[in-house]
């Protein structure tokens, strides 16, 4: 049976109540453990998602000039403001200090010494925490894996050392070692590396911030499954092997964890091809939409707004001229036909804060649904 629809073109639909009840899941988490929360805005930063996480009292973590920016304009305050990333320029530092933001985490030596000269120019006192990189290697994509030592994050822990004993305005640590992890072991082993690097730090050091990064993962194979992510299990573990008195300084930057589960991507078939071979459902969604799949070999759930006893396997590609555009093959859908609407679950997180100018493609609208998340999940697509 097809339901009836009125369709304009594909669209990212969100969920907010449920995205409400996966921040009070982190919320309920880090009050039990005593973490501070700073959103990972680079996961999506729609207005109205980031609007309740922000009314949420949650902070945000961001990583370029343009989402400082973005984020006061949004309403958060300075101070709750963390900035990241391995290559921010001078302006962007500059920008940053200006407006008196609450944490710099500094990835390298020369960074530092930027920092400090502009500091002084300025006449700002922002509270610089040392990005490390603690050379642990986690089981998830490895293009998004960042916490080992050839990788371009943060800086060996002895150059830490060196910059600490020059200096007295470090007042802690950034750690990250990774995104879509989904075996706490890798958690606790980051807490172990951590325990490990606090005992060598010098006896008169005194330690008042740690940030232990994202990196939580959700589940894209069965998204109702586990809809709300284990927050508890991810807290619990990065906290193992800590002393009592470093527990209380955790700082964590959730992105996909908060955002990843309550947004879809809609998009609707224009052509079957192969349809003896190889059957392909080409859509007007694709990597400009989410790029996951093609930059990654990501795998999103496809379901159809049809039901259907007999089910095919389907390549589902999207329009644009590149053969990687595609979100795989293997998808098991009712029989498909011109104008059937797909939709591509747990795309909330990089989906369209990722999306792609190429080949001129429209930027697609969103749409927020506002009644209970159970009465969504039963709906079909309008
Ligand atoms: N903190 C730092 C320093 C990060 O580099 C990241 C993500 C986060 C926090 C947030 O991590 P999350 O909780 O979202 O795992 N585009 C990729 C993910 C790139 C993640 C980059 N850094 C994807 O679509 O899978």
């Amino acid at each position: 049976m097809q339901t009836q629809r009125i369709y304009n073109g594909p669209y990212y639909r969100y969920d907010l109540p449920l995205l409400q009840r996966t921040i009070d899941a982190s919320l309920e988490a880090s009050k039990k453990y005593g973490c501070k929360l700073f959103y990972a805005l680079k996961a999506n930063n729609e207005s109205q998602i980031i609007n309740q996480i922000r009314q949420s009292e949650i902070g945000v973590d961001c990583v370029s000039a343009g989402e400082i920016e973005h984020a006061l304009n949004e309403g958060w305050s300075a101070s709750e403001i963390v900035f990241a990333g391995s290559g921010k320029t001078i302006r962007e530092i500059e920008y940053a200090l200006a407006q008196d933001i609450g944490m710099i985490h500094c990835e390298s030596a020369a960074e530092y010494g930027i920092i400090c000269e502009l500091s002084e120019k300025l006449d700002t006192n922002t509270q610089v925490a040392l990005r490390i990189n603690p050379d642990l290697k986690v089981e998830t994509h490895e293009k998004i894996s960042t916490g080992e030592k050839h990788h371009k994050f943060g800086m060996a822990f002895s150059e830490a050392l060196q910059i600490i004993e020059q200096n007295s305005n470090i007042v802690g640590f950034h750690l990250h070692v990774g995104s879509q992890i989904l075996d706490m072991q890798y958690f606790e082993d980051l807490s172990l590396t951590v325990r490990s690097l606090i005992a060598q730090l010098p006896e008169d050091f005194s330690l008042e911030y740690l940030n232990l990064g994202g990196g939580l993962g959700i589940d894209y194979t069965n998204p109702q499954r586990n809809l709300i992510p284990d927050f508890d299990g991810w807290m619990s573990a990065l906290r193992t092997h800590l002393p009592s008195n470093i527990i209380e300084l955790i700082s964590l930057e959730p992105g996909r964890s908060i955002v990843g589960q309550c947004g879809q991507l809609i998009g609707e078939v224009q052509y079957i091809k192969h349809e003896d071979s190889n059957p392909t459902a080409i859509l007007d969604i694709g990597m400009t939409e989410l790029l996951r799949p093609a930059l990654y070999g990501a795998r999103h759930k496809i379901t159809v707004n049809k039901d259907d006893l007999i089910s095919q396997k389907y390549t589902v590609s999207g329009p644009t001229c590149e053969s990687s555009d595609t979100f795989g093959n293997n998808h098991e859908l009712p029989p498909l036909e011109r104008g059937d609407l797909l939709i591509i679950h747990s795309a909330g997180a990089y989906g369209s804060s990722m999306r792609l100018n190429y080949n001129l493609r429209n930027v697609i609208p969103s749409q927020f649904i506002t009644e209970t998340v159970s009465t969504y999940l039963k709906q079909k697509v309008a």
